[in-house]
């Protein structure tokens, strides 16, 4: 690329861009005025930097209009608040949305530059942990491109999920420190500040017209700034907003110092209170309880609220009609990580606005719907009363009192069922009392969703199977999706222009369109190609691991890609302790001499990636013992091309571009009842690979619409699970009926694996046999293997696996997230496409 700079026509054209408004002429212009460099100092940053700032120049324009379409037709606008949107990269999304790939690619050509080279620059930023972000990532594309008026509100942190990197076999965090070389997307909103406050006191008075007054003072108080990203809808005039607030310290705090003169407290102190948006916090699916991560819930909830109510008082005439507010306003909490906003809103309400409780609450009740992602135990938030308290002195005082006119409804309800409070009040009882946020989200919301018809079945049955018997019309189900936009048009170009080549384009906005190719599922001159296509896909994949880590993949064998959060319960070690029986089925076929038995073994590649979370131990130790294993496996010559491990570095949402087109088999194992939705699930079936999965989260639904023959099911369904843990589970039973298991789970507790320290994986071996196997790894065993060999057997028919291939893509339609926001708009919002 650094000889290409150098390139004439980027000198000539330099100089005539005033005149001219192509991409080109914008880019250069861009590169020469706004960051002041010509054909000898400008860097490929500076490139993709321009680049990027012409191409955001072309969304200016719609987004305004859409912006000022909203006021003028004064819509209802639908607001999603979610701690984590895992955007991804922009550059190429937004070509593709405006339809303008094309243009910037051939323009970029005719002065030198590569586009695909320009857009591997762009930092991924990483302002979230996995499925929930990516979620409101592919929800905020699909609401633009429904031309559903909406924004999401979230958090800007400054270090986003840290980079893994693997250092001898383990996980080696570092920062992420994304907006080093600045990001041309966001927009600075210095207009939009607000003051948030924390801590203080509660004073209570009758004001003179006989009010009684509570008013929060003595606070602490930080200020939010928001930064602006516009997201556009595809091929339609819709540009949405996605706010994101950053933490500063306000003016007064800095002049109280000054005026003491105390410099250096000034400063530090400064410092202290711009920490509420400097890190993600890189948990999924567990819940920590920190102070700093509750301050940064309320930070961007009540920063968010304010903005919310200047927009909806904007044009309105004094008094305001707040009964008109969720005519006007929904708000969707993902997850409960903003639930304090209902708190928040009641105390904007009754505090600020002088409305009466039974109104507020009204108001309030009807504006927010709630999502739940989890129902494992250790992910739902509750938090301390006593840091609650110091921390939000009059949301506490709030929250006390709708759970107590809450639960006097229960009792008049169900009188005398002192089990049904307990269990239902927002306030557990303890040695230290929490506040339960799921409680308050469903007391205080319209709607609460699951996010696949399983999960939304055990919220209602299980989890919240109290609050559904008391309020049945509020739960319902939204099974999750995924963008096709960006999951099959921008990361497999080849995949997606072959689909559109035999029927058309229609399938980016309509994802159903992709049924019309079921007749061609058949085809062999189709099947030629959809083959060709991916094994195109594996070579990139195995050039680019040649290249960035000197491995060398068989890209004739199969690709089994396990990539997420790295979670017991997502259970990584199950596909562990198969390769490792792999692995000795090929040793004991070497050893027999048995050629035909070596010739027989299906050549496989298993390919994991995923972070796990700094503190937790356990999955640590997993990421170590896969790499000790492809260690050992790699490196045996008897094995050679059949078998490989690899554990591919910090997964993230540009990694997993590069890894979709080229999977073959996607593992969605884990333990029935435990994953809500997944989403990875639907990532890899719409690029073409097959399923190994159990009947959990989606993959129920992936099944239902793909039909039983073309995906492979294993394992206990989740009433099984559940049956079998309450008949007693014991896992040495099944390890000691499966030689296969029980050889390959002894290998790694015997030090086979970790020759340098014979102990280093007992912790694992200790939570399988002796600690009761929680994720149920030994009893999914057996049938897992059956149903790997089942696979590898289907793959020696590759016209076969190609139709199934073909017919898994053709499926896909219900996955769209294009369907998941129209069922939240139809039975959740009721908002209306506006045409802009
Ligand atoms: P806001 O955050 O919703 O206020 O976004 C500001 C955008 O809305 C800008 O694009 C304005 O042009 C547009 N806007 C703000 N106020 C009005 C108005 O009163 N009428 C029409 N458009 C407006």
């Amino acid at each position: 690329m650094e000889e290409i700079k150098k390139d004439n026509s980027v000198k000539a054209s330099t100089a005539a861009v005033s005149e001219d408004t192509t991409l080109k002429s914008s880019f250069l212009r861009h590169l020469k005025y706004t960051l002041a460099k010509d054909e000898y100092t400008a860097t490929d940053r500076d490139r993709y930097k321009a680049l990027s700032l012409a191409v955001r120049d072309r969304l200016v324009e719609k987004w305004i209009k859409t912006q000022q379409a909203y006021y003028n037709k004064d819509v209802k606008r639908v607001y999603y608040l979610s701690l984590e949107f895992l955007i991804g990269r922009s550059l190429g999304n937004v070509l593709v949305n405006l339809d303008i790939y094309e243009e910037a690619r051939k323009e970029l050509l005719a002065v030198g530059l590569e586009l695909e080279q320009l857009r591997e620059l762009e930092w991924d930023p990483g302002l979230g942990n996995g499925g929930l972000g990516r979620l409101a990532a592919c929800f905020l594309d699909s609401l633009a491109t429904l031309g559903i008026p909406s924004y999401g509100y979230g958090i800007r942190y400054e270090y986003g999920i840290f980079f893994q990197k693997i250092r001898n076999g383990h996980q080696v965090e570092t920062p992420d420190n994304w907006l080093r070389y600045g990001n041309p997307w966001e927009i600075e909103r210095p207009e939009y500040l607000f003051i948030v406050k924390f801590y203080g006191k509660v004073n209570k008075y009758t004001d003179k017209h006989g009010r009684f007054i509570c008013s929060w003072i003595d606070t602490q108080d930080v200020v939010a700034l928001g930064y602006d990203t516009a997201i556009p809808g595809y091929h339609n005039n819709t540009v949405n907003t996605m706010r994101l607030w950053g933490a500063k310290s306000t003016r007064d705090f800095d002049l109280g110092y000054f005026q003491h003169g105390d410099y250096e407290r000034a400063v530090s102190d400064k410092v202290l209170t711009e920490t509420i948006s400097k890190v993600l916090y890189p948990n999924d699916n567990v819940f920590e309880g920190k102070e700093l991560r509750l301050k940064q819930e309320y930070f961007f909830v009540s920063a968010t609220l304010q903005d919310i109510m200047r927009r909806f008082k904007k044009n309105r005439q004094q008094p305001i009609e707040y009964r008109d507010f969720p005519n006007k306003t929904v708000i969707q909490l993902n997850d409960t990580h903003p639930s304090i906003a209902i708190a928040e809103l009641m105390r904007i309400f009754i505090d600020i606005e002088g409305l009466d409780w039974d109104v507020a609450w009204e108001i309030t009740t009807e504006t927010f719907g709630y999502t739940n992602h989890t129902i494992l135990p250790e992910a739902l938030e509750r938090w301390s009363v006593p840091l609650f308290e110091r921390v939000l002195p009059r949301h506490l005082e709030i929250i006390y009192e709708i759970n107590y006119r809450f639960l006097k409804g229960v009792e008049e309800r169900f009188p005398g069922d002192g089990g049904k409070l307990s269990r239902m009040s927002i306030i557990e009882e303890g040695d230290e009392k929490k506040v339960r946020m799921a409680n308050l989200s469903i007391v205080g919301s319209r709607s609460v969703n699951g996010v696949s018809a399983l999960h939304s079945e055990i919220i209602k049955n299980e989890l919240f199977k109290d609050f559904y018997d008391y309020w049945p019309k509020k739960f319902n189900n939204k099974t999750n999706g995924i963008t096709q936009r960006r999951w099959l048009r921008l990361c497999n170009p080849a995949l997606s222009e072959l689909i559109t080549q035999h029927i058309g384009d229609a399938w980016v906005v309509d994802l159903n369109e992709l049924k019309k190719l079921i007749p061609f599922a058949d085809n062999i001159d189709f099947q030629k190609k959809w083959r060709a296509i991916k094994q195109d896909n594996k070579r990139l994949l195995a050039h680019c691991l040649k290249e960035k880590k000197g491995v060398a993949l068989n890209v004739d064998s199969i690709f089994d890609c396990h990539f997420k959060r790295m979670h017991e319960y997502k259970r990584q070690l199950l596909n562990a302790i198969h390769a490792v029986v792999l692995y000795n089925r090929i040793k004991a076929a070497a050893k027999s001499g048995n050629k035909s038995a070596l010739k027989n073994i299906v050549p496989r590649t298993v390919i994991f990636g995923g972070k796990a979370a700094p503190g937790y131990f356990m999955a640590k130790l997993i990421i170590k013992l896969i790499n000790s294993i492809a260690e050992v496996v790699n490196s045996d010559p008897e094995v050679s091309d059949l078998l490989k491990l690899f554990f591919m570095e910090n997964y993230s949402v540009s990694l997993s571009e590069m890894i979709l087109p080229a999977a073959e088999l996607s593992e969605q194992i884990s333990t029935a009842g435990t994953e809500a939705s997944g989403t990875g699930n639907m990532k890899f079936a719409l690029n073409g690979a097959l399923t190994i999965g159990t009947l959990d989260g989606a993959n129920i639904e992936l099944k239902e619409n793909i039909g039983a023959d073309n995906i492979f099911i294993f394992g206990l369904t989740a009433d099984k699970v559940n049956e079998l843990k309450q008949r007693g589970y014991n896992p040495r039973e099944y390890y000691e009926r499966n030689a296969e298991l029980k050889q390959a789970v002894d290998m790694i507790d015997n030090g086979f694996f970790s020759k340098n320290d014979a102990n280093l994986f007992k912790p694992i071996i200790e939570s399988l046999l002796n600690h009761g196997d929680q994720y149920l790894l030994m009893a999914d065993f057996e049938s897992y293997a059956k149903c790997q060999e089942r696979v590898a057997e289907l793959y020696k028919d590759q016209a076969l696996w190609t139709k199934m291939s073909i017919l898994n893509v053709a499926n896909m339609g219900f996955f769209s997230s294009d369907r998941t926001i129209k069922e939240y708009a139809d039975d959740i919002w009721l908002v209306k496409p506006v045409d802009v």
